[in-house]
């Protein structure tokens, strides 16, 4: 390559630089005020001829360009990345007493006559992200995660047109580093819209807006999130380096003149009835708007108060958000039938005429359990009232009216409705014993192997799950892996690409990470928690899979129920099998180092009630030293470290003689064991 810096004309990096002036400003008008002072065709016209002078001198291509917002190329997995500062979440209720209390606590903290101000803003329900810009130039944009870290999901988040490549500094400069929350949103008529085309497409829709939001900034091609409709509204300031702000209110306004979209109606208030009034007042036009809130959230406006009050390992004691309450709509059940599960769970099901509730259509609820039906004494033909909160389930609260010929009362099955076994009954549920010839669970057993906790197979959801067992492509679990492009490519929905593409994202997990492994398999209790306990413990699938159950009651967190359910599963001739039938298939869980055995075993913590970092923060801390941690208290714990508004786990410990420490005595144990805890908080 020549030097191509040298030889840019002075006079083209000019009209580069005003271009990119120009068409920010302009990008500015349009999206954040609505008042555009020029036309599409005159946009365009300046967007090419920027486009044309980067084309021909890539020296002056920059990152922080508007031509720049498209085009990465797909990537094969998102990168974990730390959050600048804890994504906390909020302590939230819908009971406005729980207001009332919270407000106490914080007049109680500010001390004698000072009255706290607050912050109010609508709760959105989108997916939340932090931005981090440096320099003003965006770096990086990552999402919630668990809140210490999440998925860097930069490529697509720089595609949201609202979302500035780099900070305005009209009115103020650009911080050394800054660190934003907000929310992505996908507005309701533009879900509507996208759910319909997808529909079209044969393709299953998304439940929610939130869902397709969250959906959206996952993807791995950015190509895909750009070609959806996306917004994101910022309110907070996490953490900033070379500027400060006293107030939230002070962080809101710098947030705007940044150039961020910030949430509507923002507003402060002294009182309880302002704020309650706020509430009301939002709940009121909530179906006027284009965007799902589900509650308004209340902050302490002043930061150094903010300070002050602190946090627990969740939440900040400085907020809260009271939620809306749940919302209902009227509708008819056409039908109740019976799903089956992976484990063999006979759930009724409601047919419901689709209703709309808040956003969402919803035509099926689960109705649990035979108690459930028969508590509630629902039946086909009733018209009952639905509810729907947040992303869960939707529900049917109950009957409010029936004909008079009503239908009878609907009995659960006697016989397995997919393989016709005889089932029986396990308390409130009825199941299906026969693990491994019916077709039910196999389809169930697929479809938690790939799910999201499990092995994470991209592309395989319930419809090709079913798809696979139907056309009896898949007679066991191990099958899976037999499974060739040609044969998908035969089924509804597959072309050369899409098949190809979950036979590799299949192969790809030959080597599953153990924990994640064990969870694929389904073994009864054995969950995210008890999944990586055993695989720190043992370190390989086969040590597991040979482990008694003395030697697994002897692991903190597991008792004798779960050590039981783990052998017996194993023990199984059945699962023994369909697991040999995995490993020969080349199927090979990595192995784990099992704690170093050179370091002292520290004895096993607890921690409970709020603590001044994460709770992980301190655990890890605690593990890194050679300790091991536990969420349960039992003879086997070496000590409880208990934080403010400990509760049974205290008790707990008391009883059993357990040494309880506070969180300054465990800093010195383990400081004393040249641990620290380096997570900070925010
Ligand atoms: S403030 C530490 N403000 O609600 C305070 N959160 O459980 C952190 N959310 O997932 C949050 N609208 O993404 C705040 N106006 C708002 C919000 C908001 C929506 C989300 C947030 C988080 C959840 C809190």
């Amino acid at each position: 390559m020549t030097d191509a810096v040298n030889d840019i004309p002075p006079e083209v990096t000019d009209d580069v630089e005003r271009l990119r002036s120009e068409l920010r400003h302009h990008a500015y008008l349009y999206y954040h005020e609505a008042r555009p002072e020029i036309g599409d065709a005159e946009y365009d016209d300046l967007f090419r001829q920027l486009q044309a002078l980067e084309a021909q001198y890539p020296a002056l291509e920059s990152a922080d360009s508007p031509t720049m917002r498209v085009g990465a190329p797909p990537q094969d997995k998102f990168e974990t990345v730390e959050h600048v500062a804890p994504l906390l979440s909020l302590d939230s209720s819908e009971k406005s007493e729980d207001f009332v209390r919270f407000h106490d606590r914080v007049c109680r903290a500010l001390g004698d006559g000072v009255t706290p101000r607050y912050i109010l803003e609508p709760k959105l329900d989108g997916a939340s992200i932090e931005l981090v810009y440096e320099d003003g130039v965006l770096a990086r944009a990552v999402t919630r995660g668990n809140g210490q870290q999440g998925e860097g999901v930069t490529e697509n988040i720089r595609t949201i047109p609202t979302v500035p490549l780099r900070l305005r500094t009209d009115t103020r400069p650009a911080p050394r580093l800054l660190a934003l929350r907000g929310e992505v949103m996908m507005y309701i008529s533009d879900f509507a819209d996208f759910n319909a085309r997808l529909a079209e497409a044969g393709v299953e829709p998304y439940a929610s807006p939130r869902n397709s939001a969250a959906g959206s900034i996952r993807q791995l091609d950015s190509r895909v999130t750009a070609s959806r409709k996306l917004d994101v509204l910022v309110y907070d300031v996490l953490a900033v380096e070379g500027a400060s702000f006293a107030s939230d209110i002070a962080g809101v306004e710098a947030i705007r003149e940044w150039g961020f979209r910030v949430p509507e109606r923002i507003q402060t208030a002294r009182t309880v009835d302002e704020v309650l009034e706020y509430h009301a007042r939002y709940e009121g036009e909530r179906d006027q708007l284009d965007y799902e809130i589900d509650g308004v959230v209340i902050k302490l406006d002043d930061l150094a108060a903010r300070r002050a009050m602190g946090a627990t390992s969740h939440h900040p004691r400085w907020a809260m958000a009271l939620k809306f309450a749940p919302r209902q709509e009227v509708t008819v059940i056409e039908k109740i039938d019976i799903q089956v599960g992976r484990t063999g769970v006979l759930t009724p099901v409601a047919w419901l005429r689709p209703v709309v509730v808040g956003g969402v259509t919803v035509s099926r609820a689960s109705l649990h359990n035979r108690e459930e039906l028969r508590r509630k004494d629902l039946r086909e033909g009733d018209t009952v009232r639905i509810q729907r909160a947040g992303d869960v389930i939707p529900q049917v609260v109950e009957v409010i009216e029936h004909h008079d010929d009503r239908a009878e009362p609907f009995e659960m099955p006697g016989r397995c409705p997919v393989c016709d076994t005889e089932v029986y009954q396990d308390g409130p549920r009825t199941v299906c014993p026969n693990r491994f010839g019916c077709s039910a669970q196999l389809k169930g057993r697929i479809i938690h192997f790939g799910s999201r906790a499990a092995l994470d197979i991209e592309g395989l959801g319930e419809e090709t799950a079913n798809l696979m067992v139907d056309r009896a492509l898949v007679t066991r679990l191990a099958e899976l892996f037999d499974v060739t492009p040609e044969q998908l490519m035969e089924l509804d929905g597959f072309g050369e690409k899409s098949a190809t593409a979950l036979v590799q994202a299949i192969a790809s997990k030959r080597t599953p990470d153990l924990n994640r492994f064990l969870i694929a398999l389904g073994i009864p209790e054995v969950g995210v928690t008890v999944a990586r306990t055993l695989a720190e413990r043992f370190g390989s699938f086969g040590a597991i899979r040979s482990a008694t159950a003395e030697e697994l009651v002897a692991i903190d967190g597991i008792g004798p129920r779960m050590s039981e359910a783990i052998t017996g599963f194993f023990a199984d001739e059945r699962n023994a099998l369909a697991v040999d039938a995995l490993l020969a298939r080349g199927v090979e869980p990595t192995t784990v180092e099992v704690a170093s055995l050179d370091l002292p075993e520290l004895g096993t913590a607890v921690f409970t009630g709020a603590i001044p970092v994460p709770r992980v923060v301190a655990e890890t801390a605690w593990r890194s030293v050679g300790g091991s941690t536990s969420g349960s208290v039992s003879k086997k714990t070496a000590f409880v470290v208990a934080g403010d508004k400990a509760g049974s786990k205290l008790a707990k410990a008391e009883k059993l003689g357990v040494e309880v420490l506070d969180f300054d005595q465990f800093l010195e144990r383990l400081e004393g064991h040249g641990g620290s805890i380096d997570g900070g908080s925010a």
